[in-house]
């Protein structure tokens, strides 16, 4: 019968059967699915595999190190940690379109993944964390016709560009077998219990142009808002939460003076695979005392709102 344990065995033999003496790099985004795909690519190969971390300025706080540190310190991966964030950002500016965005960082993340591809020399194979629900969702939306919603962002194309054949060792898998796979691999619990977090990162939870001024506003409220939850013992009831920074400053007062400031959402949804999903139902006692901590820690946002749309017709994201 089916073991995690068997599968783990099973997908590392097929890994060697497939790359044989061949170097494979794995682009890492510091998700669930990307580490774990890395994590079982090494167990197969060893040092035959680099991985490739783009920072594209796009993160939340503290992420480009806790991710460095795991698999260069904690797992001893070969890893190439790309700051790209200047060259992201520039090319992001004065775009507003939320497709317009997706295209650039997707573009841009193929040129510097390409460009940093080759330090690793002479690569034939490029690993990728997809899942089985990436295969259907690319083909169709369940329930409706087949349109595309949102271009997600993947390396899509970039393979043949390269002339790179794909490694693909979680594509029979769901999110919570990736999970348990992460578990049986000796991920630890607080890394495979991450929310997902999308490959444009914070470029779709800043609805408008995206400034570095507002995306720093963004990372210190974010920071807050998921400390609340986990300091309320959420965090692991709820599928994904994050806050956004909207297109607009409103009146408030603090002290006696008036303040101008952003206003931000605040989203957290339950969901099983993320096609639909319901807003999470937090007291009043919680999303008040969020929104005075965030307001009262976080300079440059007077106003919270909470997001109470579910999936359909909202989508998770606000982009
Ligand atoms: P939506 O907003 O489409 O999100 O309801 C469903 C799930 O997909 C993630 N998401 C993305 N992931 N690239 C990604 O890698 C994207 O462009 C993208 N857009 C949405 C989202 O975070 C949620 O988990």
């Amino acid at each position: 019968d089916w073991t995690m344990a068997g599968y783990r065995e099973e997908a590392t033999r097929k890994i060697r059967e497939q790359v044989g003496n061949s170097k494979v790099i794995c682009g890492l985004s510091g998700g669930v699915d990307s580490s774990v795909a890395a994590v079982l690519i090494h167990e197969a190969i060893g040092d035959q595999l680099t991985c490739v971390f783009v920072d594209h300025g796009l993160l939340r706080k503290g992420e480009a190190e806790q991710v460095v540190s795991m698999f260069r310190d904690h797992y001893n991966i070969p890893l190439i940690h790309a700051d790209e964030s200047e060259r992201f950002l520039t090319a992001l500016e004065g775009l507003d379109d939320p497709e317009a965005k997706r295209k650039t960082i997707g573009r841009l993340f193929i040129d510097v993944f390409q460009e940093h591809a080759r330090e690793v020399g002479g690569a034939e194979f490029l690993a990728q964390g997809t899942l089985y629900p990436d295969v259907i969702e690319s083909v169709s939306f369940s329930g409706g016709p087949s349109v595309t919603i949102k271009s997600h962002h993947n390396v899509g194309g970039l393979p043949e560009k390269m002339g790179l054949k794909l490694v693909e060792p979680l594509r029979e898998l769901f999110k919570d077998e990736v999970r348990d796979l992460g578990r049986e691999l000796g991920l630890p619990e607080s890394f495979i219990r991450r929310h997902p977090f999308p490959g444009p990162g914070l470029a779709i939870r800043c609805p408008g142009a995206i400034t570095r001024e507002k995306l720093a506003i963004l990372r210190e409220a974010d920071a807050v808002y998921i400390d609340q939850i986990r300091r309320h013992g959420l965090y692991d009831e709820i599928w994904q939460a994050f806050a956004a920074i909207l297109p607009m400053r409103t009146v408030g007062v603090m002290g006696d003076g008036r303040t101008y400031d952003y206003a931000l959402a605040l989203r957290a949804v339950t969901s099983v695979d993320g096609m639909t999903a319901d807003y999470y139902p937090f007291t009043h006692e919680f999303l008040s005392e969020t929104a005075t901590r965030i307001i009262n820690e976080v300079r440059g946002v007077n106003r919270v709102f909470y997001d109470c749309t579910s999936k359909p017709p909202g989508t998770i994201e606000l982009e």
